[in-house]
């Protein structure tokens, strides 16, 4: 009995050491290209660059092209893998958000393959949020894998100008509507805003000011309609916000934008954490002491979240090589390495938070502690079909500033993009 233990133990550490051995040269193994599709270009480059070398680390064998079409929020990133996509070719794995614009546009267009099987191999069920999974999920598969959670109602100041102007941090609009002028007298813009996406994205976090997140939900899933006079209350408050902008608003990059707060020229800009990670990877700010932030206003308590994923579409050239960078992104490693440099927090339960600055251990004990819901301008919410739209409603709305033109438009968008029956 013994004697056969010990030699079906021996057999099983053989077959342990060949599956290995087996691991390591598929591994070497891997050859050919890996093409990856991001915006992540130019300032935004730093946290996707020290993936790609780690993964080049690990299968060196492999080229990796690093597909980058620039423009945030990938506004134009998204319009050229539309084109590829539906011109039959595909990069190996692209950039997509968790939510609407994964589920809604490419799943639902059976573009992508179901990663269930992966999600099992590595235990990622057990290490990431169940409500971050549904995201990524239909009855019929899990359809990409995420590397970070990023909040976006966040408001970004410099403490020591905000002394300098005497002001304080809104934490309503009501306040913000009454320290603007103050600023005003002081040549200072109140708002710093950029092009057509960030009005978007400032939109959304005065709309959840405004709204609460119970019916922020309830528009979402087509029970609050457009037209109610709530969500027409959103855009009045809006047009007052956008009196205290800055004139040059559809000219900017959202780090332009952010710009013009680190510079002294306006007080205060409204984005999400990635301005965290431009501030400290690319412009080497202190966090807490050269730059403060705060909850956009009247969204205390609430994280509006969105999720970076990549998935592996049907008909990528490289499969194998995609399935290995998919394996490493989800990775506690490759996480940890990737959202101390990009300004987002890793979503796996088991994340080093030592590897991160201040900033983004208070997102952390935030992502736990408040109320989550998801984000419009990235993807969370609805699907491609209304975000383009969308942005013709913002350009509406920005040049007439009538509540009642944005409120028609959007319900007409919601309508037609199938997100209202
Ligand atoms: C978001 C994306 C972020 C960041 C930002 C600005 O949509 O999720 O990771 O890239 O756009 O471009």
């Amino acid at each position: 009995m013994r004697q056969l233990g010990v030699k079906s133990l021996l057999a099983a550490i053989m077959a342990v050491a060949l599956a290995a051995s087996m691991s390591v040269s598929a591994m070497a193994a891997l050859s050919g290209e890996l093409e990856i599709f991001s915006w992540w270009s130019g300032d935004e480059g730093p946290a996707l660059e020290a993936l790609i070398a780690r993964y080049q680390q690990l299968y060196p064998n492999v080229r990796v092209i690093n597909a980058t079409v620039a423009g945030g929020a990938g506004v134009t990133a998204k319009a050229v893998l539309k084109t590829r996509m539906l011109g039959g070719t595909p990069p190996d794995t692209f950039q997509v958000h968790a939510g609407q614009e994964l589920i809604g546009t490419w799943v639902v267009a059976d573009r992508m393959e179901d990663l269930s099987w992966l999600y099992d191999q590595e235990g990622w069920r057990r290490v990431l949020p169940e409500g971050l999974i549904r995201l990524l999920s239909t009855d019929d598969g899990i359809w990409s894998v995420p590397v970070n959670i990023h909040r976006s109602n966040v408001m970004w100041y410099i403490p020591r100008n905000l002394e300098r102007w005497g002001v304080k941090v809104p934490t309503t609009w009501q306040e913000f509507l009454e320290i603007a002028p103050v600023l005003q007298r002081q040549g200072v813009v109140p708002l710093a805003l950029g092009e057509n996406w960030t009005m978007t994205h400032l939109w959304e976090s005065v709309a959840l000011a405004e709204l609460g997140p119970d019916k922020w939900e309830a528009l979402w899933r087509g029970e609050l309609a457009w037209t109610s006079p709530e969500v027409r209350r959103t855009w009045e408050l809006f047009g007052e916000i956008l009196r205290y902008t800055n004139a040059d608003a559809p000219s900017l990059t959202w780090q332009q934008a952010t710009d013009m707060v680190v510079n002294g020229q306006a007080a205060f800009n409204i984005m999400g954490d990635w301005a965290a990670g431009y501030m400290t990877t690319t412009l080497k700010l202190r966090p807490g002491v050269d730059f403060g932030w705060a909850p956009s206003p009247g969204t205390q308590g609430i994280f509006m979240m969105l999720s970076d994923t990549f998935g592996l579409p049907k008909g990528a050239p490289h499969r194998d090589n995609t399935i290995a960078w998919l394996r490493m992104i989800g990775s506690r490693e490759a996480q940890d390495i990737f959202n101390p440099l990009k300004g987002s927090i890793s979503p796996r339960t088991d994340s080093d938070l030592s590897k991160y600055n201040e900033y983004l251990q208070s997102a952390a004990r935030d992502w736990r502690s408040s109320r989550i819901v998801g984000s419009l301008a990235h993807g969370v919410v609805a699907n491609e079909r209304f975000m383009n739209d969308f942005a013709t409603v913002m350009e509406i709305f920005y040049t007439s500033r009538s509540a009642q033109a944005a409120v028609n438009a959007a319900q007409a968008v919601a309508i037609q993009s199938g997100m209202v029956q």
